[in-house]
């Protein structure tokens, strides 16, 4: 008898969570560019179903208005020349999605469990087709649980404020940077404390703290962890 043998396909999964300002995003792409995998962009799905929500007014609170504004988005991701593009019932929204604004709804309105469920079948979906990094709040935690390698990314909130401080001066954006600290704190603060699915540090997760680390420090560090997954 013939058995049939089937070839899964298995793909090297790495998680990065942490909180806002810890260079999470930068660091991802920048991995993903020297390992030649795709860079997947949690939050940014998460702004786009929060630009949504203010475009039509919904209260983020209002969990029935959210839950049913859910069944009417349709938030997808395509990549051009190795860019992520968030795209918004059909409209590419990655020009509109980096403000404060939608940062803060994204962080109020991902505490409800339907927008969570929307997004979460498709960022595991996209972990099963290629080689990703992942990065946001609960990667490690719920969306990849099996992921081979995890990373929990941070920085204190000075620093973090400082590094929003100055990318927003670099825009030619005046900023306080006591506002900004504020806004850090109280993003840290509902992104850990929610109910369903909270930023927390896996128990398998390399802790990172970047405070005292250049960008370039960090990438090789986490490469070196990925190298050393690798060779096992
Ligand atoms: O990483 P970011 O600043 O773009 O994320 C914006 C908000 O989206 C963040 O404050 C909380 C939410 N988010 C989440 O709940 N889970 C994720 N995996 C990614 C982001």
């Amino acid at each position: 008898m013939i058995e049939r043998q089937e070839i899964v396909m298995s793909y090297f999964n790495l998680a990065i969570d942490g909180p806002a300002g810890a260079g999470k995003s930068t660091i991802a792409k920048k991995i993903a560019k020297q390992l030649g995998f795709i860079y997947v962009d949690t939050g940014a799905m998460y702004r786009a179903m929060a630009l949504y929500f203010l475009r039509n007014k919904i209260d983020a609170t209002d969990s029935g208005a959210i839950e049913k504004a859910c069944q009417k988005v349709d938030v997808t991701i395509e990549y051009r020349n190795g860019e992520q593009l968030v795209i918004l019932n059909g409209e590419n929204v990655n020009g509109l999605i980096r403000t404060e604004e939608v940062g803060n709804m994204a962080s109020a309105s991902s505490v409800n469990k339907a927008v969570r469920m929307k997004l979460v079948e498709l960022q595991q979906s996209l972990a099963k087709k290629a080689d990703v990094v992942m990065d946001g709040r609960d990667i490690g935690t719920y969306v990849l649980p099996d992921a081979d390698l995890k990373i929990y990314l941070t920085a204190s909130t000075q620093e973090r404020a400082r590094r929003r401080w100055l990318e927003l001066k670099e825009k030619g954006i005046t900023a306080n940077l006591e506002e900004i600290e504020k806004d850090i704190t109280s993003r840290d603060h509902r992104d850990m404390t929610r109910e369903f699915a909270p930023l927390r540090q896996a128990e398998d997760a390399v802790y990172l703290d970047s405070s005292d680390l250049s960008i370039d420090e960090v990438v090789a560090k986490i490469v070196s962890l990925y190298e050393g997954v690798n060779k096992k």
